[in-house]
């Protein structure tokens, strides 16, 4: 008999960034974050966990198609802590299958080009992690598997969760107060949506493992971001989102965002993520807010030059009508948006390096958590 379990995990894109550890095995942070859970429609891992009595030799992780190591410090402590706590029912409970004595095949997916630049370990860990749990028929919570996931990438415990989620950076030393939990649901503010700008980097650039390490060890304005400046963004960023206010989940959005950006250039030697091309696209975020005169977008950057531009439904005619002279042609942007009204023309140097620069677009939003499935 084969034991199987599939789900599908979303991709989060963080508001407030986890940019530090204070223990490097167990992936604890320096300082709390906060993401939107991005629509599975548009970027999701397709996770299936089977475990059987005939199954033969070691665990087995098969990703988009390829054999891969699953031997990685990280892969292997989600593994055990799952394992264990599937050994803990077996115990307690002598009719059930001794699932925890099996070996694993996992099959992971994604339903994006992983060359898209991407941050999959997010979704990759989180489907991985709910996948075995429901496997094991654990009874753990989301936000208990999310210590878990926690251990595989930081910012996977935060895809455990749909809509608007923290991850509470916690002060043990054995990280059990260092979870993620839900802030609000999708459906508390369901217009939120995504315009992710795909710009293609010419070298790979440095690890975000690697790169907070550094920062950590080197910047001197990092000890002032995680004292004074993210506890402060995150109560104002919690207060926005109960409070739906998007001018000011925007400002500390792009502040946050230019925070992490300037500690890492303030790290020694300094570390750069955006390009030319990632300039370009603020200036045209500011561009939008300027002529709308009020706040209507808002970027962020991951530890990449791809960026985000976060804008709620109602102002898509403002904001992709600004961007669809640039883009309309680059793949990925959506039939249908192309009826939006050209209010404001960027200017042509603008428009000229975003269509050169930007190899592909996904137009997204705000989107619900790991879900079950039958597809296998
Ligand atoms: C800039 O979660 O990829 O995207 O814990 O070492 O796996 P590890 O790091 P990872 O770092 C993500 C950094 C970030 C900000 C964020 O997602 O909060």
């Amino acid at each position: 008999k084969v034991y199987r379990a599939s789900t599908t995990a979303p991709v989060n894109i963080a508001v407030v960034k986890y940019w530090g550890k204070r223990d490097a095995k167990l992936n604890l942070p320096t300082n709390s974050s906060l993401s939107v859970t991005l629509s599975q429609d548009d970027l999701r891992t397709l996770t299936t966990a089977s475990a059987s009595a005939s199954y033969s030799g070691d665990d087995t992780l098969i990703l988009n198609g390829e054999v891969s190591d699953i031997s990685g410090a990280r892969t292997q402590a989600c593994l055990r802590e799952l394992r264990a706590r599937r050994a803990a029912l077996e115990a307690a409970n002598s009719d059930l299958p001794k699932l925890s004595t099996y070996p694993l095949k996992i099959v992971s997916e994604n339903n994006f080009p992983t060359a898209a630049g991407l941050a999959s370990s997010a979704a990759g860990f989180a489907a991985l992690v709910r996948a075995i749990a429901d496997l094991y028929e654990l009874p753990e919570s989301p936000s208990d598997l999310s210590l878990i996931a926690r251990q595989g990438s930081g910012s996977a415990c935060r895809s455990l969760f749909g809509g608007y989620v923290a991850w509470r950076m916690g002060e043990q030393a054995d990280g059990l107060d260092s979870r993620a939990d839900l802030v609000a649901e999708a459906s508390h503010w369901p217009d939120m949506r995504a315009l992710i700008l795909v710009v293609s980097a010419a070298k790979k650039g440095v690890s975000s493992s690697s790169g907070m390490q550094q920062t950590v060890a080197t910047s001197g304005m990092f000890k002032e971001r995680i004292t004074t400046v993210v506890p402060k963004m995150m109560d104002l960023m919690e207060e926005s989102i109960k409070n739906k206010d998007f001018e000011q989940f925007a400002e500390v959005t792009m502040r946050d965002s230019n925070s992490f950006h300037a500690t890492c250039a303030d790290t020694y030697p300094p570390i750069f993520y955006m390009n030319d091309v990632s300039k370009t696209a603020i200036r045209a975020v500011e561009y939008i807010n300027a002529k709308a005169g009020r706040t209507v977008a808002a970027y962020t950057f991951d530890a990449g030059p791809n960026c985000v531009v976060y804008y709620l439904e109602k102002d898509a005619p403002t904001v992709l009508g600004t961007f669809y002279q640039a883009l309309s042609s680059v793949s990925g942007w959506k039939e249908g948006t192309a009826s939006v009204k050209s209010e404001f023309q960027l200017e042509d140097n603008l428009a000229s390096v975003l269509k050169d620069g930007v190899s592909r677009v996904i137009m997204t939003g705000v989107g619900e958590g790991p879900q079950k499935t039958n597809e296998f």
